[in-house]
């Protein structure tokens, strides 16, 4: 069982829902009479993004990015780079970027300069999981699903190393199993 390597459960499932209703309706009520177009990070937000899509009372459309930090190493420079673009263009649309988790800030801040430039209507964040004490970018989240402390936490969408999407919570992943590698 994979579940072994999960030291704690932080967000229960149920704790998830209840929360993505919460945000749902606050989406629901402050784009009253729009239409709203969810653009998820691939892959992490993808999980969110569904889940949260289907809270929204109103119509909503989705497409998906993929970008990657040029560096994997410990100090990261920032720049990201475009894996995959959306499919189509966003100008005058009323843009949520949905995010699974927010740590240095670099990615969203690079991809909400990007989006920017393309003329939506208007350009908001939505990110299930914030880690606060890890930006490194001032980067505005206009929704927060929660807050949460700096460890490493796999599920709902979050991996390590591509594992561990589907669980249903979000856990933190012991440390042996990222110290030890494979
Ligand atoms: P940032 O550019 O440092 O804000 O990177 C955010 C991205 O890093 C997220 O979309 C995740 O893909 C990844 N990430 C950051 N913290 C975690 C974590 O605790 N678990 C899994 N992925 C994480
Ligand atoms: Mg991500």
């Amino acid at each position: 069982m994979f579940e072994k390597d999960i030291e704690r459960v932080l967000i229960s499932a149920a704790d998830i829902a209840a929360r993505v209703r919460e945000l749902g309706a606050a989406l629901t009520e402050d784009y009253a009479g729009r239409e709203l177009l969810l653009i998820g990070l691939l892959k992490g937000s993808a999980v969110f993004l569904t889940d949260l899509g289907r809270q929204v009372s109103l119509p909503v459309y989705y497409d998906f990015m993929s970008v990657s930090s040029y560096g994997q190493g410990a100090v990261s420079s920032g720049e990201v780079i475009i894996k995959k673009d959306l499919s189509q263009t966003i100008e005058g649309c009323h843009v949520l970027v949905v995010e699974d988790i927010v740590d240095t800030g670099y990615t969203l801040a690079h991809v909400l300069e990007l989006l920017a430039q393309r003329k939506p209507a208007s350009l908001k964040v939505c990110a299930l999981l914030d880690k606060p004490s890890c930006r490194k970018i001032t980067v505005g989240l206009d929704y927060i699903g929660f807050s949460v402390p700096d460890e490493f936490l796999v599920g709902y969408g979050l991996d390590y190393a591509q594992r561990y999407r589907n669980l249903p919570y979000v856990g933190v992943l012991k440390p042996e199993v990222y110290r030890g590698g494979q």
